[in-house]
């Protein structure tokens, strides 16, 4: 056992697959244009994963980054989470798979399904097992390959996803660290957005490769009236029991769906257009990887300082949501 204190993000890292898809190539796969995706999403490109590459492929390449960049190495990692709906196979979790590739020790490793939310979720996992003493570092990984549920002929759901790993180690902090967290769920609105078969429910047969149910169906419009609200309530959750005004943050990471949820999210807020980081415009949808990747940028261009308070936001499938604030101790 450690001593008791408060988490903190230590180390940060991403990958990105090199191939970018742009929505001027998307125009010959599917009926739709570049003018419709920009302005309807704020999406320009987004990266794809090559074939022989899996989620956990991309994870550990963002683990590798992380581990560097707090000066560890992988045996020094007590607990390895990685938040992905994309996961390599069923099981092994694609966890357990990142552990045995990066050569960590024989540590408790899982994944987490929720979504978009998934990065938050993880974060706030490890950080109990951090504060309470029990683990000393924890690696936590989003990381999705979300071209390979892609209906790739549904062109209400391709222009908006794409590939990508984010990953953090969290260890104790003398200073800051994260300071709340509020995670909440909706099950009864989870038909907005799910991939029908490939479970229990719907197990994989000719027929339901056929009718095509093992790519993301979605309710795009119903989903964009319950995001902008949830995105809002949940930065609230975690600021409201800090006494933090929208002044008082930084910077806020969120998961980046779509601009015109972002938008109204901030201004529901009551944030500035330069308090929100965006990355949407090169990468699109990386669910779980969206908020991870957003804040390893954020970090590298020296956007966040030691001592100020970010808040990391995110909503998903499930529906699932999440928010946390960190005040940055590196
Ligand atoms: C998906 C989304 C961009 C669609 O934008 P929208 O303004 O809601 O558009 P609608 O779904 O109402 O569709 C409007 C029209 O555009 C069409 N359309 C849909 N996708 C299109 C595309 N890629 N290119 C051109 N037209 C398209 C629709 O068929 C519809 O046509 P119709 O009016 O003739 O039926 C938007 O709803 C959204 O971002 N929702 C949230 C999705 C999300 O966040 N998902 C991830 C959760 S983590």
């Amino acid at each position: 056992m450690c001593e008791s204190k408060k988490a903190g993000i230590i180390g940060l890292g991403m990958y990105l697959p090199d191939n970018v898809l742009t929505n001027k190539e998307l125009e010959k796969m599917v009926d739709t244009t570049d003018e419709w995706i920009f302005t309807r999403t704020g999406i320009k490109e987004r990266r794809i994963a090559r074939n022989d590459e899996a989620t956990s492929d991309m994870a550990v390449n963002a683990a590798r980054e992380a581990l560097k960049d707090a000066y560890l190495k992988p045996e020094d990692i007590d607990l390895i989470i990685v938040a992905t709906i994309t996961p390599d196979m069923f099981f092994p979790a694609t966890a357990c798979l990142v552990q045995e590739k990066l050569g960590a020790r024989l540590v408790p490793a899982f994944d987490i399904s929720v979504a978009c939310s998934g990065f938050i979720y993880g974060l706030a996992i490890a950080s109990q097992f951090i504060s309470s003493g029990t683990y000393k570092h924890a690696l936590v990984v989003a990381a999705e390959k979300l071209s390979a549920i892609t209906d790739w002929s549904d062109r209400s759901t391709c222009v908006l996803f794409g590939d990508g790993a984010g990953a953090a180690v969290l260890g104790p902090v003398d200073e800051g660290g994260i300071l709340s967290t509020h995670l909440g769920a909706d099950g009864g609105k989870g038909d907005l957005i799910k991939l029908p078969a490939g479970g229990s429910r719907i197990p994989a047969t000719k027929e339901t490769i056929e009718g095509r149910l093992h790519f993301i169906k979605m309710n795009g419009s119903e989903l964009f009236k319950h995001a902008v609200k949830i995105m809002a309530d949940a930065a609230l959750g975690a600021t409201q029991p800090l006494g933090l005004k929208a002044e008082d943050i930084k910077l806020v990471i969120p998961h980046q769906a779509n601009i015109r949820i972002l938008n109204a999210a901030a201004k529901r807020m009551g944030l500035k257009q330069n308090q929100i980081y965006l990355n949407l415009e090169r990468y699109g949808n990386m669910s779980a990887a969206s908020s991870a990747v957003a804040l390893v940028e954020a970090v590298k261009k020296g956007l966040i300082k030691k001592g100020d308070k970010i808040v990391l936001d995110a909503f998903g499938g499930g529906l699932t949501w999440g928010a946390m604030v960190i005040e940055w101790s590196k």
